[in-house]
């Protein structure tokens, strides 16, 4: 298939456009690089710079011959987005709405979309699943959850068909293509960065949750993992009949690590010394977020190959010391 992955250029977008190439399809890759690499487009992509807002670049590129979009492009920052939800609401909601008019403009009706588990907010249990209720506790789960919404409503009236990922956290690297986020606010590259002496401790945001150790939990996704449900979503909106379906499933391996027993991970994986620095909690900080991957296992099949905490660091910490900072 001729597919366009939109974002293609940041951490999530590359690897997954990597193992696209692998599986035999042709990319195209659009991205703004406002926070992606040029160098994570993975070689045999095609590379066109560019984002949502050139509506007129964007329907030209759905004009030739894309079979199916994946859309990864978006602001991340959950902190970034409550001093300023203006960009959130443009960028991630605004960009998406401009998506899917170019598709239906061009009679593109697949789509894979990048949703996130910040549109739950704070769980009322764990594990979460898609029928948990949906409370976004920043602007930034706001407007993914906005994004989601409007997908399945667009989805039911014009015969799209669309599946949105809720990832958990994403950790972990795909060869050349890994984290590198310009601030860095991800537990995992923060504390690789440590380990890798480019900085000298990490801070812990609070230690007085309930949970075993008062740190907060979180289920870590390898990307590659992440990934594979990329690719057999993309399967499974072309087999949507009737179409005008909008699937939901959430991202991750049922399994919560806290933060401590994330930081005795990169000890053991590195070696090194990590100092920390104990720091108030992080607003907006769920205690746990395990997500529930029942529904994509049974659905469409997919069976996690690198759960273990251990090799994502270790994945990651192989990109942190190939990639020091520019
Ligand atoms: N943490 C630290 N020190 C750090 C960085 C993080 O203690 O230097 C803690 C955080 O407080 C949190 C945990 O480590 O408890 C994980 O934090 P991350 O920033 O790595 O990840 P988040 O769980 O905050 O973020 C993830 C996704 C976001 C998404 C969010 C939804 O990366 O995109 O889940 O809750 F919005």
């Amino acid at each position: 298939m001729r597919l366009l992955v939109i974002g293609g250029a940041g951490y999530i977008g590359s690897v997954v456009a990597t193992r696209l190439l692998a599986a035999g399809h042709e990319v195209v890759v659009l991205d703004d690089l406002s926070t992606g690499h040029v160098d994570a487009v993975p070689a045999g992509a095609l590379f066109v710079p560019g984002n949502l807002a050139a509506t007129g670049q964007l329907e030209r590129l759905l004009a030739g011959q894309v079979d199916a979009v994946l859309h990864f492009a978006a602001r991340s920052l959950v902190g970034e987005s409550t001093v300023h939800p203006e960009l959130y609401w443009a960028n991630n909601v605004g960009g998406t709405r401009a998506l899917l008019q170019a598709m239906l403009a061009a009679g593109v009706t697949r789509l894979v979309f990048s949703s996130s588990s910040a549109t739950y907010g704070q769980p009322e249990s764990v594990p979460i699943t898609e029928e948990a209720p949906t409370r976004p506790t920043s602007p930034y789960g706001n407007t993914k959850l906005a994004a989601d919404l409007m997908i399945g409503d667009l989805a039911r009236a014009h015969g799209l068909n669309a599946v949105s990922l809720r990832y958990f956290n994403a950790a972990g690297a795909l060869g050349g293509a890994g984290e590198r986020h310009q601030p860095e606010t991800h537990l995992i590259p923060n504390l690789l960065e440590v380990a890798a002496g480019r900085a000298g401790s990490v801070q812990v945001f609070g230690r007085d949750y309930p949970t075993s150790d008062g740190t907060c939990v979180r289920d870590y996704i390898h990307v590659d993992d992440l990934a594979s449900a990329h690719l057999l979503a993309l399967d499974a909106t072309a087999g949507d009949a009737p179409s005008g379906r909008h699937r939901i499933y959430n991202l991750g391996n049922g399994q919560g690590f806290s933060v401590l027993e994330v930081i005795e991970a990169a000890r053991r994986v590195t070696g090194r010394a990590i100092p920390l620095e104990d720091a108030p909690r992080r607003p907006g900080d769920p205690a746990i977020l395990v997500a529930s991957g029942q529904r994509i296992r049974e659905e469409l099949g997919w069976v996690p190959a690198r759960p273990g905490i251990d090799q994502m660091v270790a994945d990651a910490w192989e990109f942190t010391k190939s990639h020091p900072p520019a």
